[in-house]
């Protein structure tokens, strides 16, 4: 396949999207309308009409994550060589459900996954499978754990536990937990939300004081959350401590570093995530800062026993188990069917080398202290701390809505609204292309503060 043409169109792309708006201004009718007018799918149409059409929808009628001023929700650019990999992958279509069927894909996953497993610090005989993302790869951590205290929950179910579980997280830790409480049938009201300190990280004597409180009281807690780069604000918990609580408590110690587990790689950054080692399971999206498509999580465990107990599987219509020391992924995941999700990572691994993608990493969070330099010189009040590229900022009387609807309108970014603890909303701005440059935010934050001059579009 020509490949090269692949390279100009993505080319083409990158830089009409670049130098276009950044948010739509678009009603669902407007959409539907247009969608119904058109295909009624009665006739066939040409390939490369429909294609062109779809196109100039996404161009329009989309907010671009991949611009170079989207300081968003860890959607990120992505690398020329991850795109061909999804290219070759929906051409091939390789089924990675058991090994036997895809050994080359099957074997491509592992190797990569090995790669990161290395470089976090778990043993080489850590389970890790290729995930949709975080969600999944959470969720995998939650059945894991419930299957090693309980060796009952795989058959029983909840009903033959002789005590409720409880999981401990922060308010700050990811939403998803929530989800997953009612998935996985321990409900929401197990989840215990532990105090933070000031810079939003879990507070250790309130954990200990919890799980103590629930012992006495007859439940068995059963996981600790400790988030490396928390959603709205980008906290790393004091992974070192809930390390040493879980080992002395006898805890599963998940860390969900789903958006910063990529620092580990950078010499500058992974002393941030010092204790990750320590984890019995890890949750990293390639599609967040290894700047790959979506979607590409990764879930990492240390014991592969438990997980094969968690996603155990046997039915005659599957291929048999391939003998040697291989894995057929369907028995030691979530997903059956399994698309080759993992090759945009290895391609772009493989393209960029690690030296190429430390550089990528490490741009990214330098201009995140860019932006929160000039922020802060624009007279803006920077209400976060970490070392990531996450910037929550405000200044007074600015309501953030208003704020946010005047920066969209002038095509100027595209940022959101957070409210960290319990305070007013505010602006979060989250670098996640590698292209974004000086240039680009000199420019945004120029614009924000002569936005800010006009008291009242942006005020209350
Ligand atoms: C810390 C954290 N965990 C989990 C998730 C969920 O990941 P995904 O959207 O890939 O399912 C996110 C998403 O932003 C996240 O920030």
């Amino acid at each position: 396949m020509a490949f090269d043409q692949i390279q100009r169109v993505v080319a083409a792309l990158e830089s009409d999207i670049a130098s276009g708006p950044i948010v739509p201004h678009v009603a669902p009718h407007e959409i539907r309308s247009y969608l119904s007018s058109r295909y009624d799918f009665t006739e066939p149409m040409r390939l490369d009409d429909v294609t062109a059409d779809v196109e100039r929808m996404m161009r329009k009628w989309q907010v671009q994550v991949t611009h170079p001023r989207y300081f968003g929700l860890f959607n990120p650019s992505v690398t020329l060589a991850s795109v061909v990999a999804d290219t070759l992958v929906a051409m091939y279509n390789p089924q990675l459900a058991t090994w036997r069927t895809s050994p080359a894909a099957n074997e491509i996953e592992r190797h990569t996954l090995a790669w990161l497993t290395g470089k976090f610090g778990l043993p080489a005989t850590t389970s890790a499978s290729f995930t949709t993302g975080g969600a999944e790869a959470n969720l995998s951590a939650v059945i894991v754990a419930l299957t090693r205290a309980f060796p009952e929950y795989g058959d029983g179910g909840l009903r033959s536990l002789s005590a409720s579980p409880t999981i401990y997280l922060t308010r700050e830790a990811h939403d998803s937990f929530n989800k997953i409480a009612h998935m996985t049938g321990i409900g929401r009201h197990a989840l215990r939300a532990v105090a933070t300190d000031r810079d939003l990280k879990m507070d250790l004597a309130d954990l200990a004081r919890r799980v103590g409180e629930d012992r006495r009281n007859g439940l068995v807690p059963v996981m600790v959350v400790g988030t490396a780069g928390t959603t709205a604000a980008g906290a790393i918990d004091p992974l070192p401590d809930l390390a040493r609580f879980c080992r002395s408590e006898e805890l599963w110690f998940h860390v969900d570093a789903a958006w910063g587990g990529a620092a580990i790689i950078s010499p500058r950054l992974r002393g941030h995530l010092a204790g990750i080692d320590a984890a019995d399971s890890i949750t990293c999206d390639a599609h967040k800062w290894f700047s790959v498509p979506m979607g590409a999580g990764m879930f990492f465990c240390r014991h592969p026993d438990v997980v094969g107990e968690a996603f155990r599987a046997q039915t005659s219509y599957m291929p048999g188990k391939t003998a040697g020391p291989v894995v057929d992924p369907y028995t030691t995941s979530v997903q059956w069917s399994r698309r080759f999700i993992g090759l945009k990572l290895f391609l772009a691994l493989a393209e960029h080398g690690e030296s190429g993608y430390v550089g990528m990493i490490e741009h990214q969070a330098r201009m995140g202290d860019v932006l929160r330099e000039s922020i802060e010189r624009a007279g803006w009040r920077i209400v976060n701390r970490t070392p990531l590229p996450l910037v929550c900022f405000t200044r007074d009387g600015l309501v953030a809505s208003k704020f946010l609807a005047a920066l969209y309108e002038h095509q100027i970014a595209w940022m959101s609204e957070v409210r960290l603890g319990d305070e007013a909303p505010v602006v979060r701005a989250c670098v996640t292309s590698f292209r974004t440059n000086e240039s680009d935010i000199e420019w945004v934050v120029r614009e924000m503060s002569r936005l800010a001059l006009h008291e009242s579009e942006v005020t209350a």
